[in-house]
């Protein structure tokens, strides 16, 4: 069988997490200070916060960047906590469908944004770890009072016109669950931003609204969603290994590439000279997706499309009123997309098999 993915834990994070639990108090210990710090340097970025998970990484930004009552512009083409987020922070999400790099299309955020003083964030997702078009991003918001939320929850170390995903918009936000780049052997989340005001802020939200973990007063309504110092400790582990693994990641995307370049039904991922996926996924497009699916399955190959129903076609977004035919590229990509086996140590000969399968599934 070869799986689709596959997260890490080494005896050096085991160890880690050992000395973390036999040494540190459970939360707010050294370890996740240290994390903190050591992750928005990674990213380049002036601050960090660790929070419970990428889904809350996501709501306090929208909660810290005033959303409650606006609108927030994001992808119908993510998994469903993207939008989630804007709910959950009270805001209204409103979706701009996807161009061909399966993120989300600038040139609607524009049209949408208009004279619109409704609009409070723009949260791109770099989906699969390819990430969105945040140049063009950040020219519409220029000198506008909207805030540019990433969704790096796939892009953990992606790199876009030189600088890395989480300090290219105003917040950025990571999860660490245990399909992504870095899972801290379990779940949680963190925020990057260059704006003290901001990470203070998320801070204060994640702990139970007060300012700091020494006082009885709680001066707003905040949630209970910190990094644990165990989870923290085995990331800064898995940190220290995240560039050598996004190479071998790129160099198991580059090998995929070469050995299915020839298959007409295929289309690969995007790829431009300026941009290096994180490559969390590696995700084909097909018009016979279910069926090779099938085939890759009934060849002990796990495959998986990430996302096959796009969110406002999910039963809560239905509800508020979206139907088919709002979106037609987000629901062209959720009904061709494909996942392929993807994870740091696949080798060559799996990936050679796989390519295998596939070039098999279309006669060649
Ligand atoms: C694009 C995207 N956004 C947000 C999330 C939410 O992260 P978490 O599962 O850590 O809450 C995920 C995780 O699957 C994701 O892939």
């Amino acid at each position: 069988m070869i799986v689709l993915d596959k997260s890490i834990i080494t005896e050096e994070m085991i160890d880690a997490a050992q000395n973390a639990l036999a040494n540190e108090f459970p939360l707010f210990g050294e370890s996740v200070f240290k994390f903190e710090e050591e992750f928005a340097y990674f990213c380049g970025s002036k601050f960090a916060v660790g929070v419970g998970s990428g889904t809350d990484a996501l709501i306090f930004s929208l909660m810290a960047s005033d959303v409650e009552g606006k609108e927030v512009v994001t992808s119908p083409a993510s998994y469903i906590a993207t939008a989630n987020a804007a709910i959950h922070s009270k805001a209204t999400p409103v979706f701009c469908d996807i161009d061909q790099t399966n993120n989300i299309d600038h040139s609607l955020v524009e049209k949408k944004i208009g004279d619109s003083k409704k609009i409070k964030a723009i949260v791109p997702v770099h989906l699969h770890g390819y990430p969105a078009p945040m140049n063009e991003l950040l020219e519409i918001v220029e000198g506008r009072d909207i805030f540019l939320v990433e969704d790096a929850a796939q892009a953990h170390g992606a790199i876009y016109f030189g600088k890395r995903t989480g300090a290219l918009g105003h917040i950025g936000c990571f999860s660490f669950n245990p399909y992504k780049n870095i899972s801290v052997g379990g779940e949680g989340g963190m925020i990057t931003t260059n704006d003290e005001e901001i990470a203070e802020k998320i801070r204060m939200i994640a702990d139970a609204g007060r300012e700091n973990r020494f006082t009885h007063e709680h001066k707003i309504i905040g949630f209970s969603s910190r990094l644990s110092t165990v989870s923290a400790a085995v990331g800064r582990v898995q940190l220290r290994y995240l560039q050598e693994w996004n190479e071998k990641r790129r160099t198991a995307a580059s090998i995929y590439r070469k050995l299915l370049a020839d298959v007409e039904e295929i289309v690969l991922p995007p790829d431009k000279t300026e941009i290096h996926s994180a490559y969390n996924k590696f995700a084909i497009k097909t018009n016979v997706r279910d069926a090779l699916k099938q085939h890759l399955n009934n060849n002990d190959i796990e495959s998986d499309p990430h996302y096959p129903i796009p969110i406002h076609m999910q039963p809560p977004y239905q509800k508020m009123g979206y139907k088919r035919g709002n979106f037609p590229n987000a629901e062209n990509f959720a009904a061709t997309t494909l996942s392929l086996p993807m994870f740091v140590d696949i080798t060559k000969e799996e990936i050679g098999e796989v390519c295998e399968v596939i070039r098999n599934f279309f006669e060649m």
